[in-house]
């Protein structure tokens, strides 16, 4: 059993909660700033066909638009049921519900029971997670090519949106917690385990990186 489980539960419920809007925002915006860079960043690396893993999937949006350019399968893995529903039902209005698998759980409880993938990718979930060395370290054994992935800046004013974040979820006594790990942490896991960075861009908020195993 991972450390996480109250902080899991809790995630599991607080995205399930938000999943439909979720959809309804990428159907109506299309990707957000960070994730355009992440996109960059993986055409620089590669991923025609290739066998994705998303971790943190969400709805699905970034796998199934890899799907649409080139990719061959994903698998998208996700704690939250609702997220887990609309990424399904969403494959199957893009035609694309035979190249994709969508296990519910976190990872951490589920990794022996995955595949392999060319290309894994965290969108803006290592700062969901209280055990990052572990979440990280974890999906880069299941990686074979290509590890993508945003998180926050170590900014003063990320903390402190953070830092509200946290009192909100105390006030309504939720275990889930958002988190700013240190990126050059990160980086030194991610380094060590035979990467080397490709891409690497930011926004105010987000820092998107893209890995590819040397
Ligand atoms: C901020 S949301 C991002 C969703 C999606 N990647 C996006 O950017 O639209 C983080 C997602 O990661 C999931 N998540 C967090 N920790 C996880 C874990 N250990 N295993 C699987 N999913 C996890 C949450 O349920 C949530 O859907």
């Amino acid at each position: 059993m991972s450390c996480c489980c109250p902080h899991s539960r809790s995630a599991s419920r607080f995205f399930s909660f938000f999943a439909g809007r979720y959809r309804k925002r990428f159907e109506k915006k299309g990707f957000e700033p960070s994730q355009k860079q992440l996109m960059k960043g993986l055409e620089q690396a590669g991923y025609q066909g290739s066998k994705v893993l998303e971790i943190g999937s969400g709805v699905g949006h970034l796998h199934q638009t890899l799907l649409e350019q080139g990719a061959r399968s994903a698998v998208g893995v996700d704690l939250a049921p609702k997220m887990i529903d609309e990424a399904r039902h969403w494959a199957q209005d893009r035609s694309l519900a035979d190249r994709t698998q969508y296990i519910l759980g976190d990872f951490m409880e589920i990794s022996d029971s995955l595949s392999d993938a060319d290309v894994t990718v965290l969108d803006k979930v290592v700062c969901c997670y209280p055990d990052a060395d572990g979440l990280v370290h974890g999906t880069l054994s299941k990686t074979n090519r290509v590890y993508a992935l945003t998180y926050p800046r170590d900014r003063w004013y990320v903390r402190a949106i953070m830092g509200v974040m946290a009192g909100a979820m105390k006030i309504v006594r939720s275990d889930f917690r958002p988190y700013v790990h240190d990126p050059r942490m990160v980086e030194k896991w991610i380094t060590g385990a035979g990467f080397s960075k490709q891409y690497q861009d930011h926004n105010l908020v987000w820092l998107s990186q893209v890995y590819v195993k040397t």
